[in-house]
């Protein structure tokens, strides 16, 4: 096991310099990202055969391709004669890749098929390891295609456990993008993820999700059925503007369209029922549309109806009714980040629809942004700053909030560590949860 500077000591307390330190910086480059998968693409941006995207990564570029016979497949994205990268951004290949310098050509599978002017080369410079291109794992789960620089990780499913299951359950695979943002982050990485895994900060920065009548939050008061109804109304709207389709606004009318119903007195009555009711209009209206929709009512029961999954380490779900968020993050250097917002819907089978193209990278004071990511993004800038104060040497973590910021941040020790997957496992099945109020774990190293 390797030392790890400024480890996690204590669970409750994470050293600044993680965030900051260059070095730090490096040895994540170095040790963490070679060895997890990284969701290199939404599927819909590849749905043809010969499809292409480029996948950035630091200095690296990795492409990945829908191929005829292979599936998804992946490889580095550096001709082998003098390494000029073969393709930039996206596109569909017609059956070759050609390399714009000299003209080698790649079939979609990374394969070398020509080598112009062959005769000039040497015999050893010829030989298929010297050809190809070099591949990359590339797995397909969830919707997404996701690449691993590592031989010996074992396959994602297993990687992203338990949320895997729970997605599954919730049929994300059959959900599509309908909105994509990016956005230039000016903390690290490992910040911009951990505004949004606690709920500690919703009070103060998002005030208008603070619903009393939907949180029973005046006890004192007695429950009132149609202001509960009004108040759920109310709060999945603030979702569905407030994030720009987390909850999709169809999602919203149906329940509008529910306002009227009659429930029990008894407040955990009314709430089952009003929950059992719309989760039904939910199903109905999506089936009638030809849209593949998970049992919403059969989620509620295995209790795994959650909101919000992280895949460790850069990528979200947050599904709600029909619809869901995702999330990913990309480190651009130890106090940058591209963090991409998608906002998922369910489409009716066999339609075909337009390829999503990546969006415009906007700073965070962008004022396009919508309210909710508006206001994370408002405090992260000045978070990151203020970590350089002399006298600020380490967060304070909750232990009954902010839990899983330590779960992550011990997992990430982990792999600077230097661990085998074997004993990583279990850590990523302690941060591969809803992350929302969860204890901090022991993760076994
Ligand atoms: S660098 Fe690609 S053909 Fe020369
Ligand atoms: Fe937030």
């Amino acid at each position: 096991m390797r030392a790890v500077p400024f480890a996690m000591e204590q669970p409750d307390r994470v050293p600044k310099q993680r965030y900051i330190d260059p070095d730090f910086f490096a040895l994540e480059v170095e040790q963490l990202w070679p060895r997890v998968w990284q969701m290199a693409c939404r599927l819909e941006e590849i749905p043809q055969p010969n499809d292409f995207v480029e996948y950035e990564f630091l200095d690296q570029s990795v492409v990945v391709v829908r191929t005829d016979d292979m599936g998804v497949t992946a490889f580095q994205n550096a001709c082998r004669h003098r390494g000029v990268k073969v393709v930039e951004g996206r596109g569909t290949c017609a059956r070759t890749f050609r390399c714009p310098f000299h003209g080698w050509c790649y079939g979609p599978d990374g394969k070398n098929t020509a080598v112009t002017q062959r005769r000039t080369f040497a015999e050893h410079n010829l030989t298929a390891e010297d050809l190809d291109l070099v591949p990359v794992r590339c797995e397909v789960w969830g919707g997404c295609a996701w690449i691993n620089f590592d031989p010996d990780a074992p396959p994602v499913r297993q990687c992203l456990e338990p949320a895997a299951t729970s997605l599954d359950a919730w049929k994300v695979e059959s959900m599509r993008a309908e909105k994509w943002y990016a956005c230039r982050l000016p903390v690290n990485w490992k910040l911009a993820i951990e505004a949004f895994v606690e709920m500690y900060h919703v009070v103060q920065t998002h005030p208008q999700l603070v619903i009393p009548a939907k949180f029973g939050l005046r006890k004192d008061e007695p429950f009132e059925p149609q202001a509960f109804i009004d108040a759920d109304i109310q709060y999945l709207r603030a979702m569905s503007e407030g994030m720009d389709g987390m909850c999709h606004a169809d999602d919203v009318r149906i329940a509008e369209g529910l306002r009227d119903v009659e429930l029990p007195a008894d407040a955990s009555e009314a709430k089952a029922t009003w929950n059992r009711t719309l989760n039904d209009a939910v199903m109905r209206w999506h089936r009638d549309a030809g849209h593949d929709v998970p049992d919403l009512n059969e989620l509620d029961a295995q209790g795994i109806n959650l909101t919000f999954f992280h895949a460790f380490p850069h990528y979200f779900v947050l599904p709600m009714y029909s619809s869901a968020s995702a999330y990913r993050f990309r480190p651009l250097g130890p106090e940058e980040t591209l963090m991409e917002i998608w906002s998922l819907a369910r489409f009716t089978e066999g339609e075909e629809h337009a390829r999503p193209t990546p969006p415009e990278v906007w700073e965070c004071a962008d004022p396009r942004w919508p309210a909710i990511p508006a206001q994370d993004f408002s405090n992260l800038p000045r978070q990151q700053k203020g970590l350089h104060a002399q006298g600020f040497e380490y967060m304070r973590l909750s232990t009954g909030l902010e839990g899983h910021i330590s779960n992550f941040q011990r997992t990430v020790d982990g792999f600077l560590a230097g661990l085998p997957h074997e004993r990583l496992l279990p850590a990523l099945a302690a941060v591969n949860v809803y992350p929302f109020e969860q204890p901090m774990l022991d993760l076994g190293f």
